[in-house]
């Protein structure tokens, strides 16, 4: 059994959720969070008869309020933070183009994808000071890396670029308190976001966001990462 506690948000499904199942198999506390708790509880159901039994909480990243609420949670059951996982992300432009996407679609995903990251962050990293190893993992996207920027999907890449830019300022601001910020990407995942033609499967992709919320305090400080391995911002 490990001690170390770890909150994951978005862990209704997809890569969250397969990750929370893999950390959970390996006796880590794990605190899984998502916006609907019914969603929530039906996803532990499935976890039940494995024996694996998580904390669950309602937390939709874009609610100061749920965030706040959090924080007082884990404060008061746990006392400290050792990770924290900004996993939850939403697509939600198909639809459009670069030319008819909706200045409410890009907000909605910016409050969501990097806002919401940011204020977790915020909220939580007092409590991750109390930690003895104290790291955040930030679930971005290849698509959010400026050397890399295609076309397509701007909300989104906008999104993750954002979330890069924070991740970057989290590494220098939280230094000083010893709190570890790598970034990740999971590559494309066979998951309701990445959809039935995604190069990975779930194993594949959750593979580098456990990597990185296992490493240790002698692990890397900072970075953006795919599979384990350095990527270009
Ligand atoms: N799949 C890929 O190919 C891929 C590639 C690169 C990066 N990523 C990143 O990996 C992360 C997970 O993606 P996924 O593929 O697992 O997506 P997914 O299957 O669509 O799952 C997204 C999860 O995020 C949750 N969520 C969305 N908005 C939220 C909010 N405001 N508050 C709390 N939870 C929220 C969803 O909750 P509900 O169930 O309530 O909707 C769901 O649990 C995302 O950040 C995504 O950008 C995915």
């Amino acid at each position: 059994m490990k001690t170390d506690i770890i909150l994951i948000t978005g862990a209704s499904r997809g890569l969250g959720f397969s990750t929370a199942e893999a950390l959970l198999k390996e006796g880590y506390k794990v605190i899984m969070t998502g916006r609907n708790l019914e969603s929530l509880k039906k996803a532990a159901e499935k976890l039940k008869h494995q024996q694996l039994l998580p904390e669950l909480l309602e937390l939709d990243v874009s609610d100061i309020d749920h965030i706040k609420a959090a924080q007082e949670f884990v404060e008061k059951e746990y006392g400290r933070l050792d990770c924290l996982i900004n996993n939850a992300g939403v697509i939600v432009e198909n639809e459009y183009s670069f030319e008819t996407i909706p200045r409410d679609t890009i907000i909605h995903t910016i409050n969501n994808n990097a806002l919401g990251p940011l204020s977790m962050i915020q909220n939580f990293s007092s409590l991750l000071a109390k930690s003895q190893n104290p790291r955040i993992v930030n679930v971005s996207s290849g698509m959010g890396s400026l050397t890399d920027m295609g076309s397509g999907t701007m909300a989104y890449r906008l999104s993750k670029a954002c979330l890069n830019v924070i991740s970057i300022q989290a590494q220098h601001e939280l230094a000083d308190q010893k709190i570890r910020t790598l970034t990740v990407c999971p590559g494309w995942v066979k998951t309701d976001m990445g959809g039935a033609n995604a190069t990975r499967e779930l194993s594949e992709g959750i593979a580098g966001i456990l990597w990185a919320a296992k490493t240790g305090p002698e692990g890397p400080s900072a970075g953006f990462f795919r599979d384990g391995k350095p990527i270009p911002w």
